[in-house]
């Protein structure tokens, strides 16, 4: 089984979307995964002209000479696709957005009826494998990924791929907190389960083709009360605020 992971986090590896990818990567891994990551922001992903040449031509080629055509065989071949992005204005980052544009070049113009929606086909030689999504957002609540979830969902049946789950962490960044304040005694009361029903969502989607719901709840699971939260985010950005401008510190 052949891995696509792309982490669409401007943060890299040092993000907290990294923070479960990585896991769940590495529970892939253990069940015999060939796992690829790569990162958009290493490479360089255009938008879409909206040409169409790609539609048109016969090889279903994208004129634009930039690393999509590195990553086209890559995404070609590959039986799961992992999207790793943090909700960026309530949707997956610029660069994950213009990679999953491009691959309008999968498609063959013949406009079918699938499930009572139009669609296309695939073009011979494009798996029609699966996708995972793993995103991370800095609002509390669940909620703030319905709309990325939604769009992920319609985009697979776009593209014929079948859309196997979302490991989903609101309030992502008091993951990293609880991870940075280093408290070994606790962390496996505060986090470390977190980590490790990553790696299992992982070993199951490769051991039995999909994942529990349980350890989906497990990855979204409350770390905090809301309100303790809001108050030290706030605590935070009023740190921030003052360092960045001191006229501001009474
Ligand atoms: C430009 C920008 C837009 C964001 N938009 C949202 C948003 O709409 N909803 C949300 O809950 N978090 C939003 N966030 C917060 C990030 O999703 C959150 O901090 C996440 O943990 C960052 O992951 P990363 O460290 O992998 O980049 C936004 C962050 C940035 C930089």
């Amino acid at each position: 089984m052949k891995v696509l992971a792309i982490n669409a986090s401007p943060n890299k590896g040092r993000g907290n979307t990294a923070l479960i990818l990585n896991p769940f990567l590495d529970g892939m891994k253990t069940a015999g995964a060939e796992v690829e990551l790569v990162y958009t922001n290493d490479l360089d992903i255009k938008f879409c002209r909206g040409c169409l040449n790609c539609l048109y031509s016969r090889d279903g080629k994208c004129p634009q000479n930039d690393d999509m055509q590195k990553l086209y065989p890559k995404l070609r071949e590959a039986d799961i696709w992992v999207f790793g992005s943090p909700v960026h204005a309530d949707g997956v980052t610029g660069p994950l957005m213009n990679l999953m544009s491009r691959t309008v070049s999968f498609l063959y113009p013949n406009m079918e009826v699938r499930n009572n929606r139009c669609r296309y086909p695939l073009r011979a030689g494009v798996k029609s494998g699966k996708v995972v999504l793993v995103s991370n957002s800095g609002f509390w609540e669940i909620e703030h990924f319905n709309p990325l979830v939604e769009h992920i969902k319609s985009y697979c049946a776009n593209v014929s791929r079948e859309f196997v789950g979302a490991l989903l962490r609101p309030h992502g960044p008091a993951l990293s907190g609880l991870i940075k304040f280093n408290w070994p005694v606790f962390s496996s009361v505060l986090y470390k389960d977190v980590l490790e029903a990553a790696k299992k969502a992982g070993y199951q989607l490769m051991k039995e083709g999909k994942i529990s719901p349980k350890v989906l709840e497990k990855i979204s699971r409350s770390l905090l009360p809301r309100a303790a939260y809001v108050a030290i985010a706030n605590r935070d950005f009023k740190k921030r605020l003052e360092k960045s401008n001191p006229k501001l510190k009474k």
